[in-house]
């Protein structure tokens, strides 16, 4: 077990915010220049110079900050072809450089530089920033979630406290507004499943309001705990792509869970169900979560 106190929380989200505004300034400078793709397993899968730049920026800034540390990234695993391997107790960063890269490539304001800190294998800290919207949003286990617009220098405290939406949660999926990815996996065992779930909720007048997709996993999550969205769910997410978010959405009385499972969220499993915060503490998981479920076919992917 890691163990740390409330300062030691507040050190690391401070430095977690100022590097997030950093990484922001130099995704906000690569947009205004023209910007290179290359295809990762394919055409939906893309990597840009700012990915790779954002991220030895931020892993260069962490492992001279706590050498002590561990550090895990989109773009590193990509290359070295290793995802997060042994998770143990020890901090460790985990960081999506840009979510959103297809947004970021054409110009859609949806995108982000996310920061998290698992310790003790636990999402931790979360630290999400859109320098196209100049929108901050951050969180640590235990001191709530913030959102500040238009961030300049910004201390832990600042912002309005993020609590999901003041209107109770509905307990059924045809009162709910619903976001979910498709994701790039073109393979059939992956794609068909994701279709089905899709299609049934959209034909069926009672199985939820609208399906709404901006293509990034991050960002879907900070729209929950602002409480734009009802539910959330994907398969196929890595730890990058969801850890900050996490937290974020737990902080702001939301709940995220694997799917189909009661345990606690594992950001190594690639399969997350998220519900916005409504005001009320919940000891079970929200009626919301267990009727998608009821929707939902099980998709097997390996570990992270
Ligand atoms: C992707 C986005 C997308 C989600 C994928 C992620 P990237 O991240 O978050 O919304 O559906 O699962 O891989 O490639 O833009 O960093
Ligand atoms: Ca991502």
């Amino acid at each position: 077990m890691f163990e740390y106190n409330d300062e030691n929380l507040k050190g690391w989200l401070q430095n977690a915010i100022h590097a997030a505004l950093e990484a922001g300034e130099i995704i906000s400078a690569a947009l205004q220049k023209q910007r290179f793709t290359e295809s990762k397993e394919n055409p939906a899968d893309l990597v840009t110079a700012t990915d790779k730049a954002v991220e030895e920026f931020l892993f260069n800034h962490f492992k001279k900050c706590y050498p002590e540390h561990k550090f895990v990234g989109e773009e590193t695993s990509a290359m070295t072809g290793s995802t997060v391997g042994q998770l143990d107790d020890v901090p460790t960063w985990i960081i999506d450089p840009v979510d959103g890269t297809t947004n970021f490539v054409h110009g859609f304001p949806f995108f982000c530089v996310a920061i998290g800190l698992a310790v003790n294998k636990t999402a931790t800290i979360g630290v999400v920033y859109n320098p196209k919207l100049r929108e901050l949003f951050y969180a640590s286990k235990g001191h709530g979630a913030f959102m500040v617009t238009d961030p300049i220098k910004v201390k832990v405290g600042d912002g309005v406290k993020l609590t999901g939406a003041p209107l109770p949660l509905p307990d059924t999926l045809s009162h709910a507004l619903i976001a979910t990815e498709y994701g790039s996996s073109k393979v059939p065992s992956v794609l068909d499943p994701k279709i089905e779930i899709i299609r049934k909720i959209i034909t069926n007048p009672v199985a939820g309001r609208g399906i709404r997709s901006i293509g990034t996993a991050e960002m879907h999550m900070c729209l929950i705990a602002q409480g734009a969205i009802d539910i959330y769910y994907e398969a196929g997410t890595h730890a990058w792509d969801v850890c900050a978010g996490a937290v974020i959405i737990q902080e702001s009385g939301g709940q995220v869970f694997n799917w189909m499972s009661d345990q606690p969220f594992d950001i190594l499993e690639r399969t997350i169900i998220a519900v916005r915060g409504d005001g009320t503490v919940r000891h079970e998981k929200a009626p919301l979560i267990k009727e998608l479920e009821s929707l939902m076919i099980y998709i097997e992917y390996p570990r992270d």
